[in-house]
């Protein structure tokens, strides 16, 4: 890591007042606004999962390819490392990830990245030969607009994939987390992102269909998450990145001290640098783009 931890908790310690308290799984416009905060958080993850997915999809040698909510760039860079030949765009709604991917991407001469929005594409008819999208369908809030509008942009026989965290058992990390957070709070239960659409099995493929997507194929992908210590799991969320991050900001110091005990105790954890390994899994979902639309 080139930039120092001590410094992000700080920040978001300082910042925390500022920010209005959560209404439900209201998504905060901040909640992906701080891009190295977002990197330890979840972009080390990101980037197990992005070449699975790449290879889950199977994707031509050549052509345009959009990324869909490309966040700090892990898919992006996965798929421009893989395939020489291809043309990456990513998009996100967040000026700041996309500004941070941009100013770290090993491969400029074939991967770019702006500022978008998956529901409202400025693009022409078939002018991506693929999409792909990682972690990003749960939050977009009409999913199936979105579906249509990547339907429309990709070529007919071109393939539409995606991937979101099994949130609800076997993304163990966020599970465990939320777990805790509504034993010590019950009214955390409504935050829990195990609540959140599109994150149980059958549920992307679903979506594919209702698409008129063809060859709908649906897989769980797993990786293993490695923590150091209980630090290295629990000081990422007091980054304020995604709805458990935004959660933390508003705990006090007295619940934020039961709610660390309490996931130490769920992960059986005997020491503060005992190592950790723990599942992670999303649902990805391939689909073609049928020749009559
Ligand atoms: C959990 S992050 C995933 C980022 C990245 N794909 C990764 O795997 O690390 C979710 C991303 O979805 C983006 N997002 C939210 N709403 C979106 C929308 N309507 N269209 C495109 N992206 C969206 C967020 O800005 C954020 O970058």
């Amino acid at each position: 890591m080139n930039y120092n931890r001590e410094m992000l908790l700080r920040r978001a310690f300082l910042l925390a007042p500022l920010v209005p308290v959560l209404q439900g799984q209201d998504r905060q416009p901040n909640m992906f606004g701080d891009a190295e905060a977002y990197e330890q958080f979840m972009g080390r993850w990101s980037r197990l999962v992005a070449p699975r997915l790449v290879e889950f999809t199977g994707l031509p040698e050549r052509g345009r390819i959009l990324d869909i909510g490309s966040g700090t760039g892990s898919l992006a860079f996965a798929i421009a490392e893989r395939n020489v030949r291809a043309r990456v765009l990513g998009i996100d709604p967040s000026k700041e990830y996309v500004a941070y991917a941009t100013s770290r991407n090993p491969y400029p001469d074939r991967a770019s990245f702006e500022v978008g929005d998956a529901q409202q594409l400025h693009f022409p008819d078939a002018s991506f030969d693929a999409a792909l999208s990682l972690l990003v369908f749960n939050f977009i809030p009409d999913p199936t607009k979105a579906l249509l509008e990547l339907r429309r942009v990709i070529k007919p026989g071109g393939k539409l994939s995606a991937a979101v965290w099994d949130y609800g058992a076997g993304m163990r990390m966020l599970r465990t987390f939320w777990d805790a957070a509504v034993h010590i709070d019950p009214g955390a239960e409504k935050l829990d992102e195990k609540h959140m659409p599109l994150c149980r099995a059958g549920e992307m493929s679903a979506l594919w269909r209702q698409g008129s997507l063809e060859n709908v194929r649906e897989q769980s992908i797993d990786i293993r998450m490695r923590f150091k210590s209980l630090a290295d799991y629990w000081d990422p969320f007091l980054l304020g990145q995604g709805p458990a991050g935004s959660y933390v900001r508003h705990l006090d110091r007295e619940k934020l001290q039961a709610l660390r005990n309490e996931v130490k105790l769920r992960l059986s954890l005997s020491a503060e640098d005992t190592p950790l390994v723990l599942l992670g899994r999303v649902w990805s979902v391939r689909g073609i783009v049928p020749n009559r639309r």
